[in-house]
């Protein structure tokens, strides 16, 4: 059996990463429910909040589910975790800031810890505190990306070799090939973002579903690089006008304004288009339908079996 479905009781090595607006219950659920991994993304969420959809998931699956929260930027951590602890979740994933504070409480509970990292310096040290898996994240991903740009293909090799903890790839995997390419370059899993916004249960405005469905290959632009804030979205007329003030000198905290969590939610759960941005990821080209979790699921799977087995007829 893959080390890493043993470790998380699992049955498929296939992560919905945590979306901050995005990854609620039905979704989350819905994942877990399937056999892979489903994560809620506490985002900015208040406890209250965050409390309400995790009772929701318990009711919907008693499969296990994880909850990310990102460190730098959720403004009720001590409230989040005690709700960690409280609804005995079983796994959290740590990103956007430095985990070391946290990991030894949640070890301490039997939790297990996720660590989502963007380079082999990051992956070690998540190693040497005590995460259980590594997500290494490459700059194809979705929304909020590290300053390091290393591409998804370049940097799991290097994190395989230097941990001994399984690594998960994120950042670019939308199909069965994009896992099968992951599980060859010794990762364990892969974590997808982008492909899960364009499936029935994610409670986004349709619009967003559609844009993705519609994007081609060169549909996401970066913006925030000149800050340090380094963001892929899709390439809508909000995210034009960002790189347009960027370029006239916008301040980092009008930035971070125009950025935040409710122009988010205006635009992909709401659909105003123009009152905020869309975070995408440059597989958004590859995805042309809106199936089921569980059914992209049993694709992803079959697909990654015959892509091996046709290799071999390759190779020999
Ligand atoms: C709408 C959206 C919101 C996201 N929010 C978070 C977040 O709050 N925390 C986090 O660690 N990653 C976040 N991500 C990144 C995903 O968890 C995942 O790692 C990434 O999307 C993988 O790349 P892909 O989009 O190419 O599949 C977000 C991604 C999307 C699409």
């Amino acid at each position: 059996m893959n080390i890493l479905c043993e470790h998380l009781s699992i049955n498929y090595p296939i992560f919905q990463g945590g979306m901050g607006n995005v990854s609620h219950a039905q979704l989350t659920a819905a994942v877990s429910e399937a056999g892979a991994l489903g994560t809620v993304g506490a985002g900015t969420m208040k406890p209250q909040e965050l409390q309400k959809i995790i009772l929701e998931i318990k009711e919907r699956t008693n499969k296990p589910f994880a909850l990310n929260i990102p460190i730098s930027v959720q403004p009720f951590l001590e409230e989040v975790i005690e709700l960690v602890f409280k609804h005995e979740i079983p796994i959290v994933s740590l990103s956007a800031g430095n985990p070391a504070p946290f990991i030894q409480a949640f070890r301490d509970k039997g939790i297990k810890v996720i660590s989502v990292v963007a380079s082999v310096k990051q992956a070690i040290k998540s190693e040497a505190i005590g995460a259980d898996v590594i997500v290494a994240e490459g700059y194809e991903a979705a929304g909020i990306n590290s300053n390091f740009e290393t591409t998804t293909l370049a940097l799991i090799p290097q994190v395989v070799k230097a941990v001994s903890i399984p690594v998960v790839a994120a950042g670019g995997i939308g199909d069965g090939s994009g896992l099968l390419a992951m599980l060859s370059l010794g990762a364990q899993g892969v974590q997808m973002g982008t492909r899960f916004i364009a499936t029935q249960e994610a409670l986004v405005h349709e619009k967003y579903k559609k844009l993705i469905v519609g994007a081609n290959d060169t549909e996401t632009v970066i913006v925030g690089r000149t800050m340090g804030r380094v963001r892929r979205l899709l390439n809508t007329e909000y995210a034009r006008k960002l790189q347009e003030l960027e370029g006239e000198g916008i301040t980092l905290d009008e930035f971070n304004r125009l950025t935040d969590e409710a122009h988010h939610i205006a635009s992909a759960i709401h659909g105003d288009l123009s009152e905020g941005h869309l975070n995408s990821g440059q597989i958004a080209g590859l995805i042309d339908d809106v199936p089921t979790v569980s059914t992209l699921i049993k694709t992803m799977i079959t697909e990654a079996k015959t892509v091996h087995g046709n290799l071999n007829a390759i190779l020999k």
